[in-house]
């Protein structure tokens, strides 16, 4: 077992290391020599039948429906079709409007996940076209999809999802420009920049993997308390969703995710005195709101703790603490801004002694409803 673990003490911790190779290995050759275009073949629509998508529905559970929210922002920002993310056990009951003229795209690390087959197959029922996102080859959701784009993280073993979701976030951010490069709906050129930018990732994640003793010891400050906050907007309130569950998921600490610009509206009541406040402003438009949200729980007593891109420094003025993530396109933040978050729930459900690779409660994959 300490073979398969590489040298590390746990599978969550080995896993988010391997995301560097994760990046590159889903990335791989989806990306043409030139770095110019996007090559999906196993996207088996025609230019026709692209066009002809009215709206797409991202259905997911867990940490997979998290990457299906970035997704959302993705496929909306480059290809400006309407988009719903839901979790499957909601999708399925409440009557969504699926016609042959909507594109459902299911996410799942395992391919195996019940709530999120059954939604697969109520799609397939009413005749749309259904693309699975999925980590595993020949998994149940990638033998009933018809299309299937594979993340090619590898065998993923803690309960804790790492390399799967950003190795998700990596297929959505191919997806979307795929979809849009097909429909002339972005310019040569930002194609280009973005994927550039994508290529830059898997080096930048290794420089946030370099700063892992600064997380662990945040970490370990966190271990002390018994509820915390996680607030971003936009993107990073995805991240923010993420950062919280993995957290909760293996060291029991209470937190919950925040749309930033939301606390005003009741859950500020919660905000006292050394209280953690993780805060998400990576997300250039949406900075200075931010900001001032991060004023409204510093004036309550919060500790907070800002995740900022690298050369916008202004957040170090109203947090206790920062934490720079490397320069890269607005959309591709979530790939880089998770990362410190993922140390972050490893390190305290360390510092509590807990069982990282197995939590309480939770199995890997859940194939019941
Ligand atoms: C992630 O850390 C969780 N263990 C869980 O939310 C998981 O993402 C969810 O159960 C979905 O699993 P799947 O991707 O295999 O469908």
């Amino acid at each position: 077992v300490t073979a398969e673990k590489a040298g590390f003490d746990h599978f969550m911790l080995k896993e988010v290391y391997d995301q560097p190779k994760a990046y590159r290995d889903t990335m791989g050759a989806r990306i043409d020599a030139s770095g110019t275009k996007v090559l999906l073949p196993e996207v088996g629509m025609t230019r026709e039948q692209i066009a002809d998508i009215r709206n797409v529905h991202i259905i997911a559970c867990g940490t997979a429906f998290h990457a299906g929210l970035v997704g959302k922002s993705v496929i909306e920002t480059l290809v400006r079709i309407p988009v719903e993310a839901d979790v499957a056990s909601e999708y399925r009951y409440r009557s969504p409007i699926i016609t042959p003229q909507t594109l459902v795209i299911v996410v799942s690390q395992s391919g195996e996940t019940a709530d999120t087959l059954a939604a697969l197959r109520e799609a397939k029922r009413n005749g749309a076209r259904v693309l699975a996102i999925t980590n595993v080859v020949g998994s149940s959701i990638a033998r009933e999809a018809d299309d299937v784009i594979v993340t090619w993280a590898g065998p993923e073993i803690a309960v804790a999802s790492t390399k799967a979701y950003t190795s998700q976030l990596i297929a959505f951010f191919l997806l979307g420009l795929y979809l849009a490069q097909t429909l002339e709906k972005v310019e040569a050129g930002y194609v280009k920049e973005v994927l550039a930018a994508m290529q830059e990732l898997p080096k930048q994640v290794e420089q946030v993997l370099a700063q892992a003793d600064s997380i662990r010891e945040v970490a370990e400050q966190i271990a002390k308390h018994h509820n915390l906050f996680f607030i971003g907007r936009g993107l990073d309130f995805a991240t923010a969703l993420e950062g919280s569950l993995k957290l909760k998921e293996i060291s029991y600490i209470h937190s919950e995710a925040y749309a930033a610009g939301e606390l005003k509206h009741g859950t500020l009541a919660l905000i006292e005195d050394g209280i953690p406040v993780i805060a998400l402003a990576t997300q250039e438009v949406l900075f200075e709101k931010t900001v001032s949200n991060i004023k409204e729980v510093k004036a309550r007593g919060a500790q907070v703790y800002g995740i900022h891109m690298e050369g916008n420094d202004e957040l170090s003025k109203v947090v206790d603490e920062t934490f720079a993530i490397p320069q890269t396109h607005q959309l591709l933040a979530p790939a880089l801004s998770v990362i410190p978050l993922q140390l972050l729930s490893y390190y305290a459900s360390l510092a509590l002694g807990h069982d990282v690779d197995k939590p309480r409660n939770l199995a890997k994959s859940v194939t019941v409803e």
